[in-house]
């Protein structure tokens, strides 16, 4: 289906980011506004889900109006309108969905639901305008950990999963045992180059076998267990020694898997995704092992790696492109899946 002016409107509201943006032709973002709940939901050290809905709701309009004058068009420019419509929150994506579907009825446009993972992969497309399919794709967010083998666009295979916690979650949780903000993965990000990474040594039994799929939940324990015997003994808590050991297990586990499934699989181009993606030591560790492995690697910029509205209008694009259209029986799906 092709999409007038080639012009969409994409919204973005499953978990504690409200954003709007304009994207034209699948690749080109001509605004992409992002209003953060993280200071919000910072005092109770995470995302509380009613307090997301009642924000999404006060704000969806506002954000919208931004995206739209911001990338210096009228409403009557729009040529569909595409949305999260799942995984997440459900009051959130409830919010997105419903205003979306408003919008376009009025403006008869197209809708089309979007899964978030995919609008993740998807911001590889934006940063890196030369990226087509085939790829394998490593989507790390605060509630996913995939190996997902993208043979052509809107196709997904997952290879690998996390079996416990997201990676996200764990640089959270971990975060929050050092008494790091939410959310902690940025935190310890800052932290660890502060750090000796050879400081601590973990080990996850996962991590050596022969498959795709992570658990991250043992090092978590491990973290909790470390920083408590410390504190009861009362000595102090190398903070920036842990966060560097931490990171550096953590990516070398996402890195080393990551490559042995596109070398399996004859992928010769690696993607990088989702929150996560924003990590300074994952962006360069994997960078260096496809290098290495002689495969071309491909990240978005940090804005694009947590969520926004921009990567929701690129995949939006290419689902209309492959004629999938959604309508107006959309409904927000808190347990959607891609595969
Ligand atoms: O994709 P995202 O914005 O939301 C979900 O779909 O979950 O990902 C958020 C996650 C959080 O867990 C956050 O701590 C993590 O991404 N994150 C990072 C970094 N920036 C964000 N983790 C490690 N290093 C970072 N620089
Ligand atoms: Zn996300």
């Amino acid at each position: 289906m092709t999409v007038k002016n080639g012009i969409l409107l994409a919204l973005e509201s499953s978990c504690d980011e409200t954003s709007a943006a304009i994207v034209a032709d699948g690749r080109n973002v001509l605004s992409n506004i992002i209003s953060s709940q993280v200071p919000i939901h910072q005092k109770y050290k995470g995302v509380v889900p009613e307090i997301a809905s009642r924000c999404h709701t006060q704000c969806i309009a506002a954000v919208t109006e931004e995206a739209v004058r911001g990338a210096g068009l009228e409403y009557g420019d729009i040529g569909a309108v595409a949305v999260t419509s799942g995984p997440g929150l459900v009051g959130g994506l409830l919010v997105g969905v419903s205003f979306a579907k408003g919008l376009a009825y009025s403006l008869g446009v197209p809708v089309i639901g979007v899964h978030h993972i995919e609008g993740h992969i998807s911001a590889n497309y934006i940063t890196n305008k030369q990226l087509e399919p085939p790829f394998l794709a490593l989507v790390v967010s605060g509630g996913h950990s995939h190996i997902v083998l993208c043979r052509d666009y809107c196709s997904y295979e997952l290879i690998g999963r996390t079996r416990d916690d997201a990676a996200g979650e764990a640089f959270d949780k971990v975060a929050r045992v050092l008494g790091l903000p939410y959310p902690g993965g940025i935190h310890i990000d800052r932290l660890a180059k502060e750090g000796n990474p050879e400081a601590f040594h973990f080990h996850s039994v996962l991590a050596r076998q022969d498959n795709f799929d992570f658990s991250f939940s043992g090092i978590k324990t491990g973290i909790i267990n470390l920083v408590h015997k410390l504190e009861q003994n009362g000595e102090p808590v190398p903070v920036a020694d842990i966060a560097a050991s931490f990171q550096q297990f953590v990516c070398g586990v996402l890195c080393e898997k990551t490559v042995k499934a596109a070398r399996l699989y004859g992928m010769k181009s690696v993607v990088l995704a989702g929150g996560v993606a924003a990590n300074s030591q994952l962006r360069s560790m994997l960078a260096e092992q496809c290098r290495v492995n002689g495969m071309s690697f491909f990240c978005p910029e940090p804005v694009l790696c947590t969520d926004n509205a921009a990567m929701i209008g690129c995949a939006g694009y290419y689902r209309l492109q492959k004629g999938f259209v959604s309508d107006l029986a959309l409904n927000a799906d808190a347990a959607m899946s891609l595969f």
